[in-house]
């Protein structure tokens, strides 16, 4: 199994290009089952995860071919859905699958999903997704592990009020009420960047959606839904982990193609951490403030929120710091498992609950580390890059679900990294 081995200790000089973003292009993906005309995304991430969509969405009957000489662009289209089945052995390997339901639901009225079942972040149910289409008329059973949905009359617009932001039911829905009877309304609706890039395709391929980037969409419903051209956001994650990078190595980098408002509160929080965030033209300049890293206490919230998806590597950074870090995860419960792996480099953490408590130091130790999920995992390796003596990261292939091209952007701007077998 690949290893990943760092030999830290080198202030990261240089450019970075930030990918489009993973967690747009899944949704993205999914969306377009919507009709049966082609849709063109450029800026698709070379990752795992977008593999695994690609293979899902074969099965389900979409041509999908990456254009020749047009590196990240997609073309997919789905004449005619041949199965309405999305199976266990792709779901199990990756949560975002279930955005295929509602899709395939308001075209074909009927969709079969596997139930995800738990994930090494918490349990992560999708009953709000399924709330949310059953609301709209569908009838859903639970036969074998699996979500059989049906809508024989069609799916009809309704109001839905879901009663905490979900990133995924949000886009389920929408994407289901692009394609239902009626006007749709979504109520506490989550206001992530990729909902508003969803969005943006889906006006594309001819729907009417108000709203999106707040709590409340209104989607009136088409009856088809056609061909459209799209580019995919910048990966605010993947930016923020690379501003970190800076950060935590004491180094200077310019991200390519992302800007510091991209990354929401968090960019407010890097900059109390003692972070110099400059938007400069071609992206953002990211450095150690003089006064070097500062104790900074961040609680994980739902967009605009600081992000669950850059708390494993805040932690990292708070290990160098100067001073104390509170760290609280309100999203998933099971979320600091990379909490023993820093602590078997140094690291001083204690857990209580939902909070950890970071004791800020300057000197983090390389060791062998087990990378555990998708941003634990690069935490790990913004901690090696970091630490005195190597580091060896084990299970890479959570890094390789969701960072392109990981040991070559950051072999690019110096630092000492390799892939091992
Ligand atoms: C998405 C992101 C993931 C990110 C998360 C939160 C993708 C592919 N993944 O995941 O990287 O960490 O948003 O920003 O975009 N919940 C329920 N019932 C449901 C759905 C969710 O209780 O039906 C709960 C979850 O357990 C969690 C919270 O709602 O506690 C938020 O989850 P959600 O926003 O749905 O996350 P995902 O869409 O799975």
């Amino acid at each position: 199994m690949d290893r990943i081995i760092i030999q830290g200790g080198v202030p990261l000089q240089g450019r970075i290009q930030v990918s489009g973003a993973k967690n747009a292009a899944l949704p993205l993906m999914a969306a377009t089952l919507l009709t049966d005309q082609a849709i063109e995304l450029s800026n698709v991430p070379d990752v795992a995860d977008v593999a695994t969509m690609q293979r899902l969405l074969q099965r389900l009957g979409t041509g999908s071919t990456m254009q020749p000489g047009a590196p990240g662009t997609l073309q997919l289209q789905t004449s005619s859905l041949m199965s309405t089945t999305a199976p266990y052995d792709l779901v199990r390997k990756m949560r975002a699958s279930v955005l295929v339901l509602g899709p395939m639901l308001a075209r074909q009225g009927e969709a079969t999903v596997s139930l995800p079942g738990g994930c090494a972040i918490g349990t992560r149910p999708i009953d709000l997704h399924l709330m949310g289409l059953e609301r709209m008329g569908a009838v859903i059973e639970l036969e074998q592990g699996y979500v059989k949905a049906t809508a024989p009359k069609g799916l009809k617009g309704a109001e839905i009020k879901l009663p905490q932001p979900s990133v995924g039911a949000t886009e389920n829905i929408l994407m289901a009420a692009s394609l239902a009877d009626g006007d749709t309304v979504i109520l506490d609706a989550a206001q992530e960047p990729e909902i508003v890039d969803l969005a943006a395709l889906l006006t594309a391929m001819g729907a009417e959606i108000e709203g999106a980037g707040t709590g409340v969409l209104r989607v009136r419903g088409r009856s088809s839904l056609g061909g459209a051209s799209h580019r995919i956001i910048a990966d605010r994650i993947e930016a923020g982990t690379y501003a970190m990078a800076a950060g935590i190595t004491a180094g200077h980098l310019h991200l390519e193609g992302v800007k510091s408002e991209h990354l929401g509160v968090a960019a407010e929080r890097l900059e109390e951490a003692g972070l110099v965030l400059e938007d400069v033209a071609e992206g953002l300049s990211v450095k150690v403030a003089e006064g070097g890293l500062k104790g900074v206490d961040v609680m994980t919230r739902p967009f605009p929120g600081f992000a669950t998806d850059l708390q494993a590597q805040f932690m990292a950074l708070m290990c160098m710091a100067n001073g104390a870090s509170m760290i609280t995860e309100t999203i998933f419960e099971n979320r600091f498992m990379h909490v023993p792996e820093l602590a078997r480099m140094g690291a001083r953490i204690t857990v209580h609950g939902g909070s950890a408590l970071v004791r800020g130091q300057s000197r983090l130790t390389g060791a062998p580390v087990m990378a555990t999920d998708l941003r634990a995992s690069v935490s790990l390796v913004l901690a090696g890059l970091a630490a005195e003596g190597p580091t060896t990261v084990n299970r890479v292939y959570h890094l390789d679900r969701g960072y392109e091209r990981l040991e070559e952007k950051l072999r690019g701007v110096g630092a000492r990294i390799e892939r091992a077998g």
